[in-house]
């Protein structure tokens, strides 16, 4: 019985921090480096309600404003494409846990505050349209007490805005290439290995699926990523396995059974998925029966790793947490 988890993987760099601090010149840069959308929750607030910041917190008041961020950031987060985010700088409480965006966290949102000097902020940015500070611009120092505790608390990353934005992209960017995102990989096992421990001991081994399962779970807690297990005797469970990885998967590691030496469906299937696949034996099939030699899914993934036991999964495992599998 094929049992698949299905997670979410949209990445997303979320920048937060006081308002002038540089947030949405640093996304926009990024967001060009990485070659994702750049979001802004206040931009998207003044098109969709036709009006500025301003003009909304005079007319309707701080509340209703926030309430449309709260919704305007939740909705962000959703967005299909990968993303960097820049907020508004009082939307960082909709982060918090608890909070209908909040409640969405995941290991594909990394949080960035980036930090300034109050005084910086007020010598260089333009604060003519915020309307907390338009008139009262001293009330700046009062919201870097009020709001810093909690831009550390929401946040995984800080990161001083000293006004060198290729600096602070770099950091971000660095911050990303180092694994903060939590790459997640699919392991699909197909026919009769669920049956491991009591199948040919002599070429399989005699531990069980479960011990599988677990050498396969403890490789990715201690290694930091995330992974899903998924066995099937059916090749058309498996083909629909690696159809659905699209959009929630980094890469995907199969060990076909059986179906290695003459699945053309399988092969189709990882043929049509953009998601890296990395073929897997327990056996060394290059020196079994001629018949397993072959490999007609093999041509479909970036690699083969074969005759290693369970330290073949293990194996693909590290390809994908070194590759980081971010296609950056
Ligand atoms: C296997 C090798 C296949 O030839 C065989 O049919 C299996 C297991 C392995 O892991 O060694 O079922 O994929």
């Amino acid at each position: 019985m094929m049992t698949n988890r299905k997670t979410v993987n949209r990445k997303k760099v979320v920048l937060i921090g006081l308002p002038g601090c540089g947030k949405s010149t640093v996304a926009k840069v990024l967001a060009d480096r990485l070659g994702w959308l750049w979001l802004d929750s206040d931009r998207e607030i003044e098109m969709s309600q036709g009006m500025g910041i301003s003009e909304i917190f005079e007319r309707f008041g701080e509340g209703f404003f926030r309430d449309l961020e709260a919704r305007c950031v939740a909705d962000l987060l959703c967005e299909d494409e990968c993303a960097v985010i820049s907020l508004g700088g009082g939307a960082a409480r909709h982060l918090l846990k608890g909070t209908n965006a909040g409640q969405e966290a995941t290991g594909d949102r990394l949080i960035v505050y980036l930090s300034r000097h109050v005084e910086e902020i007020l010598r260089t940015a333009d604060l003519s349209d915020r309307p907390l500070l338009r008139d009262n611009p001293e009330r700046l120092q009062e919201l870097f007490q009020e709001r810093h505790p909690l831009y550390m608390q929401v946040c995984n990353v800080h990161v001083c805005n000293d006004g060198n934005v290729d600096e602070v992209v770099e950091r971000v960017y660095q911050a990303i290439e180092q694994g903060v995102f939590c790459v997640k990989v699919l392991v699909i096992n197909g026919p009769n290995l669920n049956l491991l421990g009591s199948r040919e001991p002599g070429i399989y081994g005699a531990n069980s699926y479960e011990a599988l399962v677990n050498h396969i779970g403890d490789y990715a807690r201690d290694h930091g990523f995330c992974v899903d297990v998924v066995q099937s005797n059916c090749e058309g469970e498996i083909v629909d396995a690696i159809q659905n990885c699209r959009d929630t998967y980094d890469g995907v590691v199969i060990n076909p059974g059986a179906y290695t030496h003459y699945s053309y469906a399988i092969y189709d299937a990882l043929r049509a998925t953009d998601v890296p696949a990395v073929e897997v034996h327990l056996s060394n099939i290059s020196d079994r029966e001629a018949f397993r030699k072959i490999s007609v899914t093999a041509p479909a993934c970036v690699g083969q790793i074969s005759g290693l036991g369970f330290y073949s999964y293990s194996a693909a495992l590290g390809y994908f947490r070194d590759k980081g599998g971010l296609n950056l």
